[in-house]
């Protein structure tokens, strides 16, 4: 009896036909699902006599290989059925776009600071960002222990009796390196990477960048220094750019100034960003003190000169209006991608 099922059943398998996913998955139960064909005669097969336990054992094997492999058949041809049916791919449509990335804000505003300073004749020095005590300090005239090194807080790798080895603290190193192996006239600017202890905040970091710019040559005037941050602050910020200069001090230039625009956003008229004063500070600067242009070698009875050092960072959020510093450095897509229309 158990065996004219199994028999019977083999052949119905054989015959089935079905093109849909539902009907094979209802094929699919009716043998081999819980209450199915194959678990009832699994069922009835403990009933069998010994006799012929080995015989209709082998028939059930095949009954059960003829369910799955007549199973595997409908699905493969299910699938080269809708593979047919799928729309050809449309060769005319645009290809994807590559993301290509975006020039960093940084990068953008260095890029601009030297194109403005290259216009009016100023060269581009490099020098190291580990430096030794004469370049950052001594050669401008920081006097040892003069509370003066105090005013930048400096990453020291090294310290011995004849010459400190530190993360050079301003871009002012340059100026050094360069008066000691050009002769005048020096017209250089120097971007870089400096270094200073200071805890990180929305306004302050560890690392940050400087551009310092550094004009000598015979009868080199205050005059020529405003005019020439003058025209600087003009092509970066708009030609309605004002600025004003307030005594400061510096070791290494004498006299010295700090130079503030007036408000990018408010025009002046006083906002959050100048905190009411219409004013933004943007840079130091100076007429080179005779002690530096004698300690690199330059006749100051001859020569005379300027310098000017600013913070990226700072001019980066000004221009961009970016609030937090540490997002600079923080490879925040969302945070870059604003700026890849910055060059
Ligand atoms: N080195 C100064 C600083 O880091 C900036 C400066 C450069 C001031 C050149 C005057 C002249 O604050």
């Amino acid at each position: 009896m158990i065996k004219d099922i199994i028999t019977k059943s083999i052949e119905e398998v054989k015959q089935i036909q079905a093109s849909t996913a539902e009907d094979i998955e209802k094929i699919r139960i009716r043998y081999l699902g819980k209450k199915g064909l194959m678990n009832d005669l699994f069922a009835q097969f403990k009933e069998v006599p010994n006799e012929h336990r080995k015989e209709i054992g082998i028939l059930l094997n095949e009954l059960k290989g003829t369910i799955q492999s007549k199973l595997e058949e409908l699905k493969d041809k299910t699938t080269a059925v809708s593979d047919n049916n799928k729309p050809q791919e449309d060769l005319t449509k645009p290809a994807n776009l590559l993301s290509l990335g975006s020039i960093h804000p940084l990068t953008a505003v260095r890029k601009e600071i030297i194109d403005i300073f290259s216009r009016l004749g100023f060269t581009v020095e490099e020098g190291p960002e580990i430096e030794d005590d004469w370049h950052v300090f001594s050669a401008l005239n920081f006097p040892q222990e003069h509370p003066a090194r105090d005013m930048q807080d400096t990453f020291f790798i090294e310290t011995n009796k004849e010459n400190n080895v530190l993360l050079r603290t301003h871009t002012s190193s340059v100026q050094v390196r360069t008066m000691e192996k050009q002769k005048p006239p020096i017209r250089m600017i120097a971007p870089g990477r400096v270094f200073r202890n200071e805890a990180i905040s929305a306004r302050a970091h560890c690392m940050f960048h400087q551009v310092e710019g550094l004009y000598i040559d015979k009868n080199i005037s205050f005059a020529d220094l405003k005019q020439t941050l003058l025209y600087f602050v003009k092509e970066m910020f708009g030609s309605d750019t004002q600025i004003r200069l307030r005594p400061s001090y510096f070791p290494f230039t004498e006299p010295s100034a700090e130079m503030d625009i007036s408000c990018t956003i408010c025009k002046g008229t006083g906002c959050n960003i100048c905190k009411g004063t219409g004013w933004l500070e943007i840079l130091g600067c100076g007429m080179v003190d005779p002690n530096v242009l004698e300690a690199s070698g330059i006749d100051s009875n001859v020569y005379s000169g300027f310098a000017f050092g600013m913070g990226i960072e700072r001019i980066a959020m000004l221009k961009y209006d970016v609030k937090d510093l540490r997002q600079y450095f923080e490879n925040d897509i969302r945070f870059l991608n604003q700026f890849s229309s910055a060059l």
